[in-house]
C-alpha cells in the first residue's frame, strides 16, 4: 500500500496534505475496493476501535458510507444525533467531544455548520478527528472520493484538465477538490455566474470562466455542484431557471462536451436546476460509482488514522 507511512492523528483538510499522503489515500482505497467486491467484505482492522460519528448536520452519503466503512472494518460503532444530544440543552462542543473522549473513543467522525469545529476539536481531544464537512471550509473525503473516481476511469490525474461549475464561493466540496486536483497536477476551471465565482479565484492558479461552453467544451472530467436555493434570495443570481438556462448542463449544454468527458456530482442532485436527468443518468455520469468509491475511500482514511494512533 505505498511506501510513504501515515503520521497523522486526524484527517482535516486537503490542504494540509502533502500530494504522497493523497496518493497513499488513493492506493489504500483500491485495496478496500477489492475487498468490498469479495463475498466476505469485513476485515479486522480496527477490530477494538470505538468510533463516535457525531453529524451536527444533515448527510446522507457521507454518513452511511463512514458508518459502513466503520461495520466493514469490525470496529465499534456508537451514533450521535445532534437533535437528541445534549448540544440541545445548551452544552459547548468542546464540552460534548470531552465527555465522547472520557469515554475512551478512538475516533470521531463530525460534520459541523461551522467552519474550523473539527480543527478546534482535534487540537482539544486525543482522540482521532475525521472531517466529514464542515461549513463551506472543507469536506476531504468528498474530494478524497472524487480524486479516486477520476483516476480510476482516466488513469492519472496529472494534466488533465477538470472543470467545477456552481457555487464555488460556498461550496466546501470545490475548496477540497481544487486544493486535490492542483496538488496532484491537474488543470483546474471553475464556472459559473460572478457572483459564485469571483476572478479572486486565479490567485490559487485555477481558471476562472463565466461562459459554461468554454468552460466545458475541452474538459476530461466536468464536477456540478449542487445549486443552494438560499443563495438566490440573498441575490447572487437573479432566478433558479436563469441559472439553469446558462450554466445547467443538460441535452442541449452536453452537445459541448467531448465524447469521454466524465460528468460528477457530489449530491444531492437538484435535477433540472445545475444538471437534468437524461445526463444525470446518462452514460458519462459516474454519480452513482462516485458513492461506491466513498466507501472504499473511507475505509482507507479511518484504517490509516486508526493506524497512526497504534504507534
Ligand atoms: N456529498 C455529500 O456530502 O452528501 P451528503 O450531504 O448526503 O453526505
Amino acid at each position: 500500500m505505498g511506501d510513504i507511512a501515515w503520521h497523522r492523528k486526524d484527517l482535516l483538510s486537503i490542504y494540509d496534505l502533502e500530494s504522497e499522503e493523497i496518493s497513499l489515500i488513493l492506493d489504500t482505497a483500491e485495496e478496500f475496493k477489492k475487498v468490498s467486491e469479495r463475498n466476505v467484505k469485513k476485515v479486522p482492522a480496527l477490530r477494538g476501535k470505538t468510533v463516535v460519528n457525531f453529524f451536527v448536520e444533515p448527510s446522507t452519503r457521507t454518513r452511511m458510507s463512514f458508518e459502513l466503512a466503520e461495520h466493514r472494518l469490525s470496529a465499534d460503532i456508537v451514533n450521535i444525533a445532534a437533535d437528541s444530544s445534549s448540544l440541545r440543552k445548551g452544552e459547548t462542543l468542546l464540552d460534548t467531544v470531552r465527555n465522547i473522549e472520557a469515554l475512551q473513543i478512538d475516533l470521531i467522525v463530525i460534520r459541523h455548520s461551522a467552519p474550523g469545529a473539527p480543527m478546534l476539536i482535534a487540537k482539544n481531544i486525543s482522540c482521532g478527528v475525521l472531517n466529514a464537512g464542515d461549513g463551506a471550509h472543507a469536506h476531504p473525503t468528498q474530494a478524497l472520493l472524487d480524486l479516486f473516481t477520476i483516476r480510476e476511469k482516466k488513469g492519472r490525474l496529472r494534466g488533465l484538465k477538470v472543470t467545477i461549475i456552481g457555487d464555488i464561493l460556498h461550496s466546501r466540496v470545490a475548496r477540497s477538490n481544487i486544493w486535490g486536483l492542483l496538488k496532484l497536477g491537474a488543470e483546474v476551471t471553475l464556472a459559473g455566474p460572478s457572483t459564485l465565482v469571483p476572478r479572486d479565484f486565479e490567485k490559487i492558479g485555477v481558471r476562472v470562466c463565466h461562459d459554461l461552453r468554454s468552460a466545458i467544451e475541452d474538459a476530461d472530467v466536468v464536477n456540478l455542484l449542487r445549486i443552494q436555493h438560499e443563495r438566490q434570495r440573498a441575490g447572487f443570481f437573479p432566478s433558479v431557471n436563469e441559472y439553469a438556462r446558462f450554466f445547467g448542463l443538460n441535452e442541449t449544454t452536453e452537445k459541448y462536451l467531448k465524447p469521454d468527458a466524465l460528468v460528477m456530482h457530489p449530491g444531492p442532485i437538484n435535477r433540472g436546476v445545475e444538471l437534468a436527468s437524461t445526463v444525470a443518468d446518462g452514460p458519462r455520469s459516474v454519480i452513482l460509482e462516485q458513492v461506491t468509491n466513498g466507501l472504499a475511500v473511507r475505509m482507507a482514511v479511518l484504517f490509516l488514522v486508526a493506524g497512526c494512533m497504534n504507534k
